[in-house]
């Protein structure tokens, strides 16, 4: 009988609530605790935990939960520019931290981060659900594995809805949330890393604000969201990768697609319905020989949140983490660099360049 996990949530709006319904159906995991300065998601993560939140100690402040709640491990969903000063209260902890991406909304902030990750006992993992959707994990196996020859060209595109309204409004602006670019496109900068085991060189990104939240105001001020872009990223390894987001396509079929091409093949994932299309080179006069296959989603894992069950088998990799039966798959390094990415984009959709890297110390 393997000893059960004991977790505290910080900060219980959307991702938090969705983190607890996750470790509510992981095996070995205990919640003990729960932290968030607004009382209604406090509500909400009670509604959550249903008959378990009588055993679950609640704080209304980081400060009280970082010196008295009993626990192994910290999974951080607080807002992205609130995560370095969470960090900072939990240094002196013994405990396991998930921390939601972005990992900061600074490069120079991530990079704090990725020092106080450096020396602990336990492990320190940036959330990055991408990876862990099924699908998208088994599109990574096969690329790896050489199902299109050599990797060249890497298209990521998301068509989506519009960012949903948040607790205090706090993703209407880029100070909150490092821009769009790094708030939510953090993980598409990760899976290119990932797909494509190498680090970028040089970023373009025309990127605009053009359909949402127009009309909206806080304080007077208007949001500055990014609403779509394309992104071109150079790697050291000569792959070229896209990305593609629109934020006002919700109605597409698919919300996720990702294309590699290599110089026998090319393999598409679609999200959803989590399917992969293989599509081999051909004579270009001959039939085609696309195949086509579903990767399976477990029920209760994909019912637990909105990210096609990658929360779940994301947490059930971290807790391997912890029990010290499997690595760190996402660490604090790389989320400074999706942060970096991010914030190369950002940069050269707000002047209209390309940037390199280099320029941003990376
Ligand atoms: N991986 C993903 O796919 C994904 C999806 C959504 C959100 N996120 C990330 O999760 C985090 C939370 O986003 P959300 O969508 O749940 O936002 P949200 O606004 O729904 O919830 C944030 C919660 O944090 C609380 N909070 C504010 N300041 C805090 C502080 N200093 N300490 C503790 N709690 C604080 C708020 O009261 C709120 O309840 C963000 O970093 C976001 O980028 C990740």
């Amino acid at each position: 009988m393997v000893a059960a996990i004991r977790y505290g949530v910080v900060g219980t709006g959307m991702m938090g609530v969705e983190h607890l319904r996750n470790l509510m159906i992981l095996p070995g995991a205990e919640i003990v605790a729960i932290a968030d300065p607004v009382a209604a998601s406090l509500d909400w993560a009670r509604a959550a935990l249903g008959d378990r939140a009588a055993g679950v100690r609640a704080f209304d402040d980081v400060a009280s939960f970082a010196t008295a709640a009993d626990v192994d491990a910290i999974v951080i969903a607080a807002p992205n520019h609130t995560h370095r000063d969470v960090v900072a209260r939990l240094l002196d902890r013994d405990v396991a931290i998930l921390c939601e991406k972005p990992l900061a909304t600074t490069i120079a902030d991530a990079r704090w981060m990725v020092d106080q990750a450096r020396d602990r006992a336990r492990p320190f993992w940036t959330a990055m659900e991408y990876r862990f959707m099924p699908p998208a994990a088994e599109f990574i196996a096969q690329v790896h594995a050489g199902k299109v020859g050599q990797l060249r060209m890497l298209s990521i595109r998301e068509h989506r809805f519009p960012f949903l309204p948040k607790v205090g409004d706090w993703n209407r602006f880029a100070r909150n949330t490092g821009g769009t670019m790094v708030e939510k496109c953090c993980h598409f900068f990760d899976l290119m890393r990932l797909i494509v085991r190498s680090e970028p060189v040089r970023v373009f990104c025309s990127g605009g604000r053009d359909v949402n939240h127009l009309d909206e105001r806080y304080e007077g001020r208007a949001p500055d969201i990014l609403d779509n872009s394309y992104t071109v990223v150079d790697f050291a390894n000569g792959v070229r990768a896209m990305l593609d987001l629109c934020m006002f396509a919700e109605g597409a079929e698919h919300q996720e697609e990702m294309s590699a091409t290599g110089d026998r093949a090319r393999l598409d994932v679609l999200i959803p319905p989590g399917d992969l299309v293989f599509s081999p080179r051909v004579d270009w006069r001959g039939p085609k020989a696309v195949e086509r296959w579903h990767v399976p989603v477990d029920e209760a894992a994909m019912a637990a949140g909105s990210h096609h069950g990658a929360t779940f088998y994301q947490h059930q990799a971290f807790a391997a983490a912890i029990r010290g039966e499997g690595p760190v798959q996402v660490t604090a390094e790389d989320g400074l660099r999706a942060v970096a990415m991010g914030a190369a984009a950002e940069l050269s959709a707000r002047e209209h360049r390309v940037v390199a890297m280099a320029e941003l110390g990376l």
